[in-house]
């Protein structure tokens, strides 16, 4: 069998490369993410070193996954999630300006013999994306939220040809085991009309599937901008995914209703002027009315995962029972 440091000397024509530090391993032991770095000796005798990050994918490693759902579809998601994230970076990528930053592919390859993949990426920690946050302020806020709508207006209409179908790692039809879960009710019952009802909007784009803001990279000289990893839940949604997904995981629930009108205003403020330079015949005023008031069905939609997935999740809460409600409310008059 190939070691990993050959494989990556063969797909990127580095003359040697040199293993570094394991960033961490996978989701369910599914491979490790590690630093490494690629040297070039030039005619000259001249080296170069670039430093890379290389996501390597061992699906025969994969256990069961700690919190017990180690079902066949739970592994069938995870293995399709590689080659989303493989696809996302070959083909997808180089759509992404520096507003909506993500890392170069150097290089990437499907491991036939072990089952797996090997996706070599820029380092951001050299490109001075350096700084991983679990604590944001109103700035670092900011920079996510405008990432995220550049990103949806870079990938408008896109027909995610190759990634998930619909976007997200909670996405109903992914997660039937979660829906049996559930408690039957109000929301249990109503769980297929949320998801029609974002699937059925008229924009549509890419969504990066899982915008936490652990996924996000952070700058201390360039604040106002981030760079996202973690491709592999990227699929066709309604922006508003991203954007409720997010704010759930950095906000508590009182910032997240004090907020919520600031945070809209100025994440669709920010998509109005990518949508404007890159897409000057849509319509901003009804893609953002649209969106606006899929914002609360997008909340509902994650609530529903959550509550099959992890009951008593303290994203669980107040203001998003409140959300939550206030979409039931609307099916039910409807
Ligand atoms: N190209 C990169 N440059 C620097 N750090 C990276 C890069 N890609 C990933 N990382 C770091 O590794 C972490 C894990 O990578 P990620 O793709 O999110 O794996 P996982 O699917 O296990 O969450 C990220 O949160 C980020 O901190
Ligand atoms: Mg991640």
């Amino acid at each position: 069998m190939t070691t990993l440091s050959e494989t990556v000397r063969q797909i990127t024509g580095a003359d040697s490369v040199a293993l570094g530090r394991e960033i961490q391993s996978l989701w369910s032991g599914y491979g490790v993410i590690q630093c490494a770095e690629l040297r070039t000796v030039d005619a000259e005798g001249l080296s170069t070193n670039v430093p890379v990050v290389i996501k390597h994918i061992d699906v025969s490693a994969a256990r069961t996954n700690p919190r017990g759902w180690g079902s066949d579809i739970s592994h069938q998601r995870k293995v399709r999630s590689y080659q989303v994230e493989k696809t996302f970076y070959d083909c997808f990528s180089p759509q992404c300006n520096q507003l909506c930053l993500v890392p170069n592919l150097i290089a990437a390859t499907e491991k036939l013999d072990e089952g797996g993949w090997v996706i070599v990426l820029a380092d951001l920690n050299a490109l001075g994306f350096d700084r991983r946050k679990s604590e944001v302020d109103q700035r670092d806020i900011q920079a996510c939220l405008a990432w995220l709508a550049n990103f949806h207006a870079a990938f408008l209409g896109n027909m995610a040809d190759g990634l998930w179908p619909i976007g997200t790692y909670w996405h109903l039809d992914t997660r039937p085991d979660e829906l049996a879960a559930m408690p039957s009710g109000p929301l249990k019952q109503s769980a297929e009309q949320i998801d029609q009802r974002l699937n059925g909007a008229t924009f549509q784009t890419l969504v990066h599937g899982d915008a936490k803001v652990a996924n996000f990279c952070f700058s201390d000289d360039d604040r106002d901008r981030v760079s996202a990893v973690d491709f592999q839940y990227v699929g066709r949604g309604c922006g508003m995914k991203d954007v409720a997904y997010f704010i759930s995981s950095c906000l508590s629930e009182q910032a997240a209703l004090r907020q919520q009108e600031s945070l809209l205003n100025f994440y669709f403020q920010q998509l109005q002027i990518a949508v404007t330079a890159r897409n000057p015949e849509v319509k901003f005023s009804d893609l953002e009315r649209e969106w606006r008031e899929l914002y609360p069905f997008a909340w509902a939609d994650f609530c529903r995962f959550l509550s099959g997935w992890s009951p008593g999740h303290w994203k669980l809460n107040s203001y998003s029972d409140q959300i939550t409600q206030s979409v039931l409310d609307q099916l039910h008059r409807e």
